[in-house]
């Protein structure tokens, strides 16, 4: 097989975008015509008690409603917790809509109006009227720190902490710098583009459709096939199009089970969507409180790190991620002290958010990283760079490759970071204070199981099929170009079909291993298909292929050809023709190598260089410049590529400015349940971002050899922004985001020692 590159890694733009942008592109709730009936959530207005009394006869008789289901009234399901544990599911129990009396976080599901417009379900939702015994909630973080416990059971093995090494406190108390410091980090909350929602086609014989907004259709599949008790060959789920979800989509949402229960029950098509102030009370980036040591010899050398980190969790699941084993394999040091504790609120679980852990975990790193660069009296970028990593100690393991210093090296180039002058507060622009501000980002770089299947037609025209999901990331296009270049085939040629349960079996789209795992999936059944074709050429008469090997021929416009002579080939239609077939088909399938891993392991890297400018007195900080340089193995289509780096550096700058949900501890309630009141990053926020990806080879990390690209962009950014606000201004703001409040105070208290 010739390895030029014909179709992998041109910035070709999405397959799916000219649907997408005409509005063809059909989404959860866009399916689905006459006769379909329209549920609506009630939410909960307390955080934590008991339903003492639940009055719906006013909603009943509102006109169109159909049925309201409560606590009281709702269908049988399984009782069984092992049945409500979705694919992704956490330690603990599984929240199960309209269970019993109890109300277990602000907006809690506590009925559902199912009506024959969704504006009558709405309307008759608010007529619901709720008599609840309140207890006292408790959210503050901050306040239940002591009650802090090591989660019993972690989710996965991965995400507990090494045992120290070395002698962390002893090496710190005897450093000649040193640093120590502790971040805060509020809660975040899912605001794709899409409301979550799903549509539920009851068809004849009790066969069911559902159009979900999920990134995984097996897994919702699976779920509901569990809860409900239903044949899995009966219930197929579909999430051709996803609105963005970044981590929200994991686990099956309340929508799914409310349009399942109510179809069921009444024997008809049904459809659920959430409203924007409903999508606060799902899944959320858990707030955290870290502390971070570190301390360092003359030369910046770390001679000691310590990390702990505690994390908010639900009362009825112990959600976890890892936040602080980053610090003890970004850097080379022998003396490590990490530790991971969660605390239980009256909240609903916390979930995965794009870059779950690293994005709060290594944010308050980086900022440590810069406090000792400036304790020590040296530039950041090459405090970094002294303390170079080349073995992940955490797990003595090496690394199939790290082009992170390439990263350093022509992220600080292209930004100049050369010019910059160490000296905080000493850079300005007009009236403005400028900070420059670096930071590195560090992510696991892994494939999963994957199955993938490639049709190739006398024709030449290919098709692939997978139930791989694409949640805005570029899968259809990526998967697409993979099979376009080993059959040869124009991507125009190539039609991709995926988003379906009943199609080979792939893991729900996360941890930015899509691209890579099921990528690999497509190459290795498209390579199936070129050797069929070459096992029927060899068996024509005067066949000009004799003995070649599969190593040998390339798929190239239509024919078979020898890699040595491409005069040398037939066509695929004569191939197809004597072999008597139209098409060949073939699966793929690939899995993480178990003996590999036992020596190496993978993770993408970033370098991310930061301007702001700083108005001194309204206290407005505006990022003008991202230069993020991103080490990511083979990138498999620049443009998508680029996208995603750029979606994750606007996410960071919300993290950083923006984003914070406020809760009223007395009440226990969300007070800004909207996006007015929660800020992100609009248009005008964002300024100029330059993606640059650095040569990096490997070819151990997955078959095609590329690492995955979703999470990386948003890691180090926040850290980022906040060194370069130190830099502008000279004061570290340790609590996010950095408001306008906290610079005029900071402000206020240097005036003030001044
Ligand atoms: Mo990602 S947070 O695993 O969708």
């Amino acid at each position: 097989m010739l390895n030029e590159t014909k179709v992998v890694g041109l910035p070709l733009s999405r397959i799916d975008g000219p649907l997408k942008v005409s509005g063809g592109a059909k989404y959860a709730a866009d399916h689905g015509g006459h006769g379909m009936l329209h549920g609506y959530a009630v939410p909960a207005t307390v955080a934590t008690g008991r339903i003492v009394e639940i009055e719906t006869g006013l909603a009943e008789r509102f006109p169109g409603v159909i049925k309201i289901y409560t606590h009281e009234n709702r269908p049988k399901t399984s009782e069984d917790d092992d049945k409500w544990k979705d694919a992704v599911a956490l330690p603990g129990h599984p929240f199960r809509p309209l269970e019993n009396d109890r109300i277990l976080y602000d907006g809690q599901p506590i009925a559902l109006v199912v009506a024959e417009s969704f504006e009558a379900a709405r309307d008759a939702a608010s007529l619901v009227r709720v008599r609840y015994v309140a207890e006292e909630p408790h959210t503050d973080l901050g306040r239940e720190q002591r009650r802090s416990y090591v989660p019993p059971q972690p989710r996965k093995e991965e995400f507990v902490p090494p045992e120290p090494r070395g002698n962390p406190q002893g090496a710190f108390a005897d450093a000649p710098f040193k640093i120590s410091s502790e971040y805060r980090l509020e809660g975040e909350y899912h605001n794709p583009m899409e409301l979550f929602a799903s549509t539920a086609l009851w068809e004849e014989d009790g066969f069911l459709t559902i159009h979900d907004k999920t990134q995984g259709s097996q897994n919702s599949h699976d779920y509901v096939c569990n809860v409900f008790g239903l044949d899995p060959e009966k219930v197929t789920v579909k999430n051709s199009f996803v609105g963005g979800a970044f981590g929200s989509g994991l686990r099956p949402k309340h929508q799914l089970f409310f349009a399942v229960m109510a179809a069921l029950d009444l024997k008809q098509s049904v459809k659920v969507e959430m409203s924007r102030r409903e999508m606060f009370y799902l899944t959320w980036r858990p707030a955290t409180i870290q502390t971070v040591s570190l301390a360092a010899d003359r030369e910046g050398r770390l001679l000691s790190v310590m990390h702990h980190a505690l994390q908010a969790t639900s009362r009825y699941e112990d959600y976890q991620e890892n936040v602080v084993n980053w610090a003890g394999l970004a850097y080379k040091c022998d003396n490590v002290r990490l530790s991971y504790e969660l605390a239980e609120l009256d909240v609903s679980t916390p979930g995965d958010m794009r870059a779950p852990g690293a994005a709060t975990g290594v944010t308050a790193l980086e900022m440590a990283m810069d406090e000792l660069a400036y304790e020590v009296g040296i530039d950041p970028v090459e405090l970094r760079l002294r303390n170079f990593a080349t073995r992940d100690q955490n797990q003595d393991k090496q690394f199939t490759s790290k082009a992170l210093d390439a990263c350093y090296r022509e992220g600080a180039a292209r930004f100049g970071w050369n010019s910059r002058s160490f000296t905080p507060r000493s850079m300005r622009d007009g009236n403005d204070l400028v900070g420059w501000g670096m930071a590195t980002g560090i992510w696991e770089a892994t494939i999963m199981p994957a199955e993938a299947k490639v049709r190739l037609s006398a024709g030449g025209k290919a098709a692939v099929s997978a139930a791989a999901s694409d949640i805005g990331t570029g899968t259809y296009t990526v998967l697409g170009q993979v099979a376009a270049e080993v059959l040869g085939v124009p991507l125009d040629d190539v039609t991709v079909l995926i988003g379906d349960s009943s199609l080979p079996k792939t893991g729900v789209e996360g941890g930015s291993w899509t691209a890579a795992s099921s990528g690999s999936a497509v190459q290795a059944a498209s390579g199936a298909v070129r050797n069929t074709l070459l096992k029927h050429a060899k068996s024509m008469p005067n066949s000009p292929f004799g003995q070649a090997s599969q190593d040998e021929v390339t798929l190239a416009e239509g024919r078979l050809v020898l890699d040595r002579n491409h005069q040398v080939g037939v066509s695929i239609g004569d191939i197809m023709d004597a072999a008597g077939v139209s098409f060949i088909e073939e699966h793929g399938k690939v899995a993480p190598d178990q003996e590999q891993a036992k020596k190496f392991i993978s993770y993408t890297h970033s370098a991310v260089f930061v301007e702001v400018k700083l108005d001194e007195e309204l206290g407005v900080t505006r990022v003008t410049r991202v230069v993020s340089a991103v080490a990511g193995g083979r990138v498999l289509n620049p443009k998508t590529a680029r996208s995603q780096i750029l979606g994750g550096v606007v996410m960071g700058i919300g993290m950083a400015l923006h984003e914070e949900g406020m809760v009223d501890h007395r009440t226990g309630r969300i007070m800004n349940h909207n996006i007015a009141e929660y800020h992100m990053p609009a248009h005008a926020d964002v300024e100029d971002i330059e993606v640059i990806f650095v040569h990096e080879d490997d070819d151990k990390v997955s078959p095609l050899g590329a690492k995955g690209l979703g999470e990386i962009g948003i890691i180090g950014v926040a850290a980022a922004v906040s060194n370069a606000i130190f830099h502008a201004t000279g004061k570290r703001i340790r609590h996010f985001p950095i408001t306008i409040d906290k610079i005029l105070e900071a402000n206020e208290e240097a005036r003030r020692s001044a």
